[in-house]
């Protein structure tokens, strides 16, 4: 039989249990200009999860003109894929910030089926939960229209075909990775506000 005190701890415990939600790993793939930064801070908003973007990152690396940001500039400005070595440090290092217990949006990473095995790794190691995908569907007439508004400097035509065809031969296969179990695809076309919409439904079914 219970004991008072028993009852009342096994009852604080379940209570704390039930209103902590499970920290939430998200990443938002999708193809160039497909709108992952954009749907990030609007999750970041309302969920009041931190997110990462590798490219931003990188762009930092880049600007403070460091010898690895010469290095990286040279492989952003064709489009190409930075060495796995260095995002997968950067993403540790993200991890270990005491703000990511709660979770994390990963926008921008992993992009290839290695950087996915890593973050399985780092996870496990850090009794994190397995991510949720979405995958932001985007046709490729509509990222052209997108990225050429922009003018970021890899959004010259030539560049955004190559982040295309890197996307296509290296991010894609990441879906696989993870599989129907955990990819929700969304459709990204339309105004910022109702592609969020749909994202939030997305996470609210999953979770
Ligand atoms: P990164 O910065 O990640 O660029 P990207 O994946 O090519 O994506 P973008 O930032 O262009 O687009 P997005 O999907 O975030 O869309 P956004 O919301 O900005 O990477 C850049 C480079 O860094 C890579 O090429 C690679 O070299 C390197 N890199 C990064 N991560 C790496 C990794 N893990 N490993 C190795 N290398 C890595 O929107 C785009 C535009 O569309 C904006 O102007 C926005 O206002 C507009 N927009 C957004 N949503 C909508 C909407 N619904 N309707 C109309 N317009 C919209």
């Amino acid at each position: 039989m219970l004991n008072r005190r028993t009852f009342l701890f096994a009852t604080v415990t379940v209570t704390l249990t039930a209103q902590t939600p499970k920290p939430l790993i998200l990443i938002l793939m999708g193809p160039p200009g497909g709108g992952k930064g954009t749907q990030a801070e609007k999750i970041t908003a309302e969920f009041g999860i931190p997110s990462v973007s590798t490219g931003d990152l990188l762009r930092a690396e880049v600007k403070s003109g460091s010898a690895l940001g010469v290095q990286i500039q040279a492989v952003m400005q064709k489009g190409d894929l930075v060495s796995d070595d260095i995002v997968n440090r950067l993403i540790a290092d993200r991890l270990s910030r005491p703000d990511a217990r709660k979770g994390l949006i990963l926008d921008g990473y992993p992009r290839d089926v290695a950087q996915a095995g890593y973050l399985d790794g780092l996870l496990n190691e850090r009794n994190l939960p397995q991510p949720l995908v979405i995958n932001l569907d985007v046709a490729e007439e509509e990222i052209l229209k997108r990225l050429g508004q922009r003018g970021r400097k890899d959004d010259a035509p030539e560049t955004v075909r190559s982040r295309l065809g890197v996307y296509a031969r290296d991010t894609k296969p990441v879906l696989d990775y993870y599989g129907p179990s955990r990819v929700r695809k969304v459709d990204g076309l339309g105004a910022p506000e109702e592609v969020y919409s749909r994202v939030r439904e997305a996470i609210r079914l999953a979770r």
